[in-house]
């Protein structure tokens, strides 16, 4: 099983530029998250963060119980071990044919013989079909193929931990499509811990498990992908539904006047419709989650993020719960001592013991529940920010705005 990333008031400036400030995310062990946020908004550098190549300034990054920022170079070392990272570009050597780039890692880092290692490259190479390119230099394929290689070389060193800077960038709608089933198949087999950065909103909407967002140097929320994908919170409905309306303006930020008058008047059109063409098929609500390939296993990740997700069932928004309660079957709903369309006002059981031998076990009590899965981090973005914005109070105004919806 992946292991769980626990990232806690974490600030990072370069010089006087503050890129983001207070972020605190938990990534579950095993499931699949995306992080997505205006270009600028420094995602590159959190993951750059996660995996110890900048250091916040405050802040702790919790792994395997290693705070990576405070750590010495050499549990660093260690612990980096932990990850495999697809850089943005790809970041393949260009001197060098994809099997010796894909190699690159385990002649770096481990002692395996030549054969051993032509084993385990053939069969990352297979893994995300590229077999039969091995000889060929990375300026002499396609931009897909690049991708897909510089995958393959992420996961050689069997890594428990996947950060993925924008796999998608570049490609077309079907290898997009084919690269999105690749992730969840990948997750299927190995049952790591991912983290995908991505502007596209069709991998957004039906890869991850869980969603977060960074805009104007916050992390406006994370949480179970009902969450964000129910939200009408101004930011985030407007980057799912990739529009032009809202706060996000062509330089990030726009006037927030300018901003409530452009929602207002999407309204007085009935409209929530995309106006501008949406990357990746922007829209509203809940469509279903790729699944693994027939033949493949299935996520495990899915199983445990039930258990965990119906921990936190009675924090969330009332339009996440019963998104969540309807993807439930019958069978689950008795067993959570939920019913579908309660919403808010789900009534909660005691465990049935019998048939449901193979589901998980019931979760702790409500009032040992962590806060920091999902909250939002402030109040409506066109609004300015609450000052010190604490868990509490977050939730406080975010059971205001759901009250309103
Ligand atoms: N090493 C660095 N030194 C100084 N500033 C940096 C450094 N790396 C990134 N930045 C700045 O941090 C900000 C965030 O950059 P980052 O690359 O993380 O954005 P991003 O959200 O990944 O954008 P995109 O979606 O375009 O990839 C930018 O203003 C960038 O100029
Ligand atoms: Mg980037």
């Amino acid at each position: 099983m992946g292991v769980e990333v626990v990232v806690e008031g974490l600030s990072k400036s370069f010089g006087k530029q503050t890129i983001w400030r207070d972020v605190t995310l938990t990534l579950p062990p095993g499931e699949i998250s995306v992080l997505l946020g205006p270009s600028g908004t420094g995602k590159s550098v959190f993951l750059k963060s996660l995996v110890g190549l900048l250091k916040p300034e405050y802040g702790k990054i919790v792994i395997s119980g290693t705070d990576i920022c405070r750590c010495s170079e050499h549990k660093l070392y260690d612990v980096r071990k932990l990850f495999g990272v697809l850089f943005q570009d790809g970041a393949l050597f260009g001197s060098m044919n994809l099997f010796d780039n894909i190699a690159f890692p385990l002649r770096e880092h481990t002692r395996k013989g030549e054969a051993e290692i032509r084993r385990i490259v053939l069969e990352k190479m297979e893994m995300v079909g590229l077999i039969g390119a091995e000889k060929k230099l990375p300026g002499e394929i396609s931009g897909g193929m690049r991708k897909r290689a510089g995958l393959a070389r992420a996961l050689v060193l069997d890594p428990e931990i996947i950060l993925f800077d924008e796999p998608d960038s570049g490609l077309d709608p079907v290898r997009v499509a084919y690269l999105n089933q690749l992730i969840v198949d990948l997750n299927a087999q190995i049952d790591a811990t991912f983290l995908i950065v991505t502007h596209d909103i069709g991998t957004a909407r039906t890869v991850p498990d869980n969603i977060g967002m960074l805009f104007r140097r916050e992390l406006v929320m994370f949480g179970p992908r009902e969450v964000l994908l129910t939200s009408t919170e101004p930011v985030v409905e407007q980057f799912l539904m990739g529009r032009r309306e809202g706060p996000i303006g062509m330089s990030e930020e726009k006037d927030a006047g300018q901003a409530a008058a452009e929602l207002a008047a999407l309204k007085a059109n009935g409209g929530g419709g995309p106006l501008g063409g949406p990357k990746g098929g922007g829209g509203t609500g809940i469509v279903p989650q790729i699944e693994p390939t027939e033949g493949l296993p299935i996520r495990k990740a899915v199983e445990r993020r039930k258990d965990r997700v119906m921990q936190i069932l009675h924090t969330l928004p009332s339009s996440a719960q019963d998104a969540i309660i309807a993807s439930l079957t019958r069978e689950e709903q008795v067993h959570y001592g939920v019913f579908a369309g309660a919403g808010a006002h789900a009534v909660r059981e005691p465990a049935v013991s019998t048939s449901t031998a193979q589901l998980p076990t019931p979760y702790p009590r409500a009032a040992e529940l962590p806060e920091t899965q999902w909250q939002p981090k402030q109040g409506s973005i066109v609004d300015e920010p609450p000052q010190q914005p604490t868990a509490q109070r977050s939730r406080r105004s975010w059971l205001r705005r759901g009250g309103s919806q």
